[in-house]
């Protein structure tokens, strides 16, 4: 079992570019393999999850090539996904898996998707349920969970569906499989989550209406390939963010990172606690809004965090209870129950791993209530959650003792390379088998 050993204390500096956006990266590999003619993608993320799509759909027929973060995807139409020989294997992406299911709900073909341990106890009913409601036939297991079987469908049936909750995995899974069915479907959000989704589906030609909480998409468009040029990743730059932030004499540049409204709650949570953040040279790159991000150390305090900036800082807990821990005073999150259902119930791992290293924690059901303290050194689990495992890692920049995080491996799914950026830039941590 890989684990990091961290070494208290560092300062950060530096100028780093994280690598791309894990979001975009799966949509750039889904709606080009669906397109007509051959897309080129540069700066796509070699993560285990987006590497998984990737592999799906070279398994039903697509070609694709790799030369590591290039890539150029041959395209096979609407209609031109043929039926894989074995299961797919999301490993551990549930954006993958969810996205995938909407898509393979209107294909002639039967499939099966599975995942790894934390995948199959995810709620996949979310996506079930409405894609029901379309006439997609899908088993699952006890529970809505997977693996899943989709099952061939020619005629799926465009819907109005009103989501219970803000879910861009839900949103972008029933876009997808709106484009199969007949007629408009009308998705309502309860609140605004990331739509990167809708602005692909637009850079490759084919009409989405947004309008406020409603968005309308039309069966059987026709997609055109398109270059795609991804940025870097904010929920990985996160961690320098609060690294930066929390480290004494610390000055960090984050380069060419996607800085999407839907997607830039961290900076707004961190804002509000005080940090020194400057977005420079603000660019758009192929339909989403890129800068350099300016992170110098700071002071920072503890506040009652809004809820309409859960769900577009929803990746970002993790490392943003590291700041709460550094922070003075208390943090108060609430209307954050979906961090239960992610890789790992966050909530509650992160909640253990802070009281090993000495800080008070009160966990909720839908939140968490943290008073900034003193952090010890530890041993801490990550129970295989990747976001975890990297804001225990950032903890050891204000930390008396050694950390170190057991189950670790699963960095890998959306930041590799993690440790010898981090390294790089001033965190003294090492992996180790
Ligand atoms: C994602 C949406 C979010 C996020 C996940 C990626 C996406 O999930 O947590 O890491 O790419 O659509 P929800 O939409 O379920 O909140």
């Amino acid at each position: 079992m890989t684990s990091f050993e961290c070494q208290p204390g560092g300062v950060v500096n530096g100028s780093i570019r994280v690598p791309g956006d894990k979001s975009i990266s799966h949509r750039s590999i889904i709606l080009s393999s669906i397109a007509q003619g051959s897309s080129h993608i540069t700066g796509f993320l070699q993560g285990e999850d987006s590497l998984n799509t990737l592999r799906a759909f070279q398994a039903m027929g697509v070609s694709i090539e790799r030369d590591e973060d290039n890539i150029l995807v041959h395209g096979v139409g609407l209609h031109g996904l043929q039926k894989p020989e074995d299961a797919l294997d999301m490993g551990n992406s549930g954006t993958a898996m969810r996205l995938l299911l909407g898509l393979l709900a209107g294909q002639s073909f039967d499939t099966t998707l599975c995942g790894d341990e934390s995948l199959s106890k995810r709620p996949m009913n979310r996506v079930i349920l409405p894609l029901q409601e379309m006439n997609a036939a899908i088993d699952s297991q006890p529970g809505g969970m997977a693996p899943l079987r989709v099952h061939a469908r020619s005629n799926l049936k465009a819907i109005d569906y009103r989501m219970p909750i803000a879910s861009a995995q839900v949103k972008s899974c029933l876009l997808l499989a709106a484009l199969y069915a007949d007629g408009e479907t009308t998705i309502e959000e309860p609140a605004p989550s990331r739509d990167h989704t809708e602005r692909m589906l637009r850079s490759f030609g084919c009409e989405v209406i947004s309008n406020g909480s409603e968005i309308k998409i039309r069966g059987g468009q026709t997609l055109y390939s398109t270059g795609m040029d991804i940025p870097g990743d904010i929920s990985s730059a996160a961690f320098f963010l609060v690294a930066a932030s929390i480290a004494t004499n610390s000055q960090v540049t984050l380069r060419h990172v996607g800085i999407n409204p839907t997607r830039t709650g961290v900076i707004q949570i961190l804002n509000l606690m005080g940090a020194d953040i400057s977005l420079l040279n603000q660019r758009e790159i192929g339909g989403e809004p890129v800068a350099d991000i300016l992170v110098r150390s700071s002071k920072l305090k503890g506040i009652q965090i809004p809820e309409a900036l859960v769900p577009l800082a929803i990746d970002e807990f993790p490392v943003l209870f590291i700041a709460a821990a550094c922070a003075s005073g208390e943090t108060i999150l609430t209307g954050a129950e979906e961090l239960r259902v992610k890789e790992s119930d966050r909530i509650e791992v992160m909640a253990d791993g802070l009281k090993t290293l000495g800080i008070e924690v009160e966990p909720k059901p839908d939140g968490i209530i943290i008073q900034g303290g003193s952090i010890n050194g530890g041993v801490v689990e990550s129970h295989g959650d990747h976001r975890v495992a990297m804001a225990l890692s950032v903890a050891s920049l204000r930390a008396t003792g050694v950390i170190s995080i057991r189950d670790s491996a699963n960095v890998n799914t959306s930041f590799p390379g993690f440790v010898e950026l981090a390294r790089q830039s001033g965190l003294n941590l090492s992996s180790h088998a």
